[in-house]
């Protein structure tokens, strides 16, 4: 392009991203809380002009897979829990799908094997028990706490046998697991620890991020999550050689680290043509060389540029689920004869994902009653996750042990459901929660 027509195409781009401006403030300006009509989400992406700019301005570079952007976002994401390395993933299932993975590929040393167990709960997102049964590993079901809903620490001990390998487990709706103990544990018995950090991104225990505790973190960037970029996710790791075979995995399983059109002679190693690897002809192409039986679970640049800008906002995020759940959970204090509420331990500080609720059994009413109620006047429930995965027609016949009784995970099942806390809930939200709450018992 002569000088003329890049000085045109920075005019035209500029115009566009002001427009662009124009149509998330034109959407803004609609924007009205009808309390009873209006939906009350429990959870949703919370953005303005930036993201919707920074996505547009990378699809008019048009270079679309993973990219500067990319480099950028991790570069970043990296930084903020001061871990060395990390990926973006197109998804947190992803994410945990390639840690488990990682762990068990041949080229990384004191691998996983076949049948190896790795502890988890069975109160669950799928997807992070899906890793160990996709990679022929087996779980080990201990039970959660009850008004924490994370994996019991105490009975993790009691759980390990000889073929124990790894602990996998989420802080479940962004509440931090009792992790001092947990890696006591670990370390004493050389277990690897894979943290699903995906509902609790900025969440901390004894100060320090969740996440940054084991051997890998693994995050979600979906709509729903603490920051999104739609669909993403990512996974960090201090392990150099977890890392690599993560990246492997990630791109579908390559010897090779160059990123995507990094195709000069002699690629990102300076050994594209040169290398020897036993049964390959002498300088076979390394971007064509497999060290993994792999994926390509890459997300697009766009979603970086989207995701570059969340981050920039996590604190205040931060901050608002913090003030959300406060509002909330003191309001529901009144009616605690009724319900279990959560509790974080004395060393955490969530960063809420949502407000998990046990409607007790001798509450008089049933989850279903109150969640109907809930529903009918548009404020949006969930069921915490799977309840007791082992109860889903897809994980009838899985080979698996369970260790000890499930009885909190069987409460979770049956009595348990969450609200939101997300920053999208203004004052007005946040009363009109509160009323229909009241509205229940009255
Ligand atoms: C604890 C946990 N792990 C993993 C995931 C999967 O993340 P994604 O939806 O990005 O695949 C979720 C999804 O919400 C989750 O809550």
């Amino acid at each position: 392009m002569s000088e003329a027509e890049m000085r045109r195409e920075d005019v035209i781009r500029k115009e566009i991203l002001a427009g662009v401006a124009e149509i998330y403030a034109l959407r803004e300006a609609e924007k009205r809380f009808i309390p009873g009509t209006s939906k009350v989400n429990y959870a949703g992406r919370v953005f303005d002009e930036k993201e919707m700019r920074a996505a547009v301005d990378s699809l008019l570079d048009f270079w679309l897979t993973l990219g500067d952007k990319g480099t950028e976002f991790v570069e970043d994401f990296c930084v903020f829990h001061d871990l060395r390395y990390g990926l973006v993933t197109n998804s947190g299932s992803s994410a945990n799908l390639i840690a488990l993975s990682a762990l068990c590929s041949p080229a990384f040393e004191g691998r996983l094997q076949k049948g190896d167990e790795v502890i988890t709960t069975a109160s669950a997102f799928p997807t992070t028990v899906n890793p160990i049964l996709q990679n022929a590993l087996t779980p080990v079901f201990i039970d959660i706490e009850e008004d924490t809903y994370n994996i019991d620490s105490s009975k993790i001990e009691a759980a390990i046998s000889p073929k124990t390998r790894a602990l996998m487990f989420a802080h479940t709706l962004g509440n931090p697991a009792q992790m001092d103990v947990i890696m006591d544990i670990a370390r004493k018995n050389g277990l690897y620890v894979i943290e699903d950090t995906c509902d609790a991104l900025d969440s901390k225990y004894g100060g320090q991020l969740c996440g940054t505790f084991g051997d890998i973190a693994t995050y979600s960037f979906y709509a729903a999550h603490h920051i999104t970029m739609g669909e993403g996710g990512a996974l960090l790791t201090n392990n150099l050689s977890l890392y690599r075979q993560a990246l492997s995995i990630r791109d579908w399983g390559r010897a090779c680290f160059c990123r995507t059109g990094e195709d000069n002679p002699d690629g990102a190693c300076g050994h594209r043509f040169e290398q020897k690897f036993v049964g390959l002809p002498d300088g076979y192409d390394h971007k064509y060389i497999y060290s993994n039986i792999g994926y390509n679970l890459k997300p697009l640049d766009l979603q970086c540029a989207i995701g570059i800008e969340q981050l920039k906002k996590l604190p205040e995020f931060t901050r608002k689920r913090r003030e959300n759940f406060k509002v909330l959970y003191e309001d529901f204090q009144q009616y605690a004869e009724y319900f279990i509420l959560p509790r974080a331990l004395p060393k955490a500080e969530p960063s809420w994902f949502a407000l998990p609720i046990t409607v007790k059994e001798n509450a008089g009413f049933t989850r279903k009653e109150i969640v109907t109620y809930l529903e009918s006047k548009n404020i949006e429930t969930r069921m915490l996750f799977s309840g007791n995965i082992l109860r889903h027609p897809a994980y009838k016949n899985i080979t698996c042990r369970i260790a000890g009784e499930l009885t909190n995970t069987e409460q979770v099942m049956q009595r348990t459901f969450f609200i939101g806390v997300y920053p999208g809930l203004n004052d007005e939200k946040l009363d009109y929660i509160k009323n229909t709450l009241g509205g229940f018992f009255s």
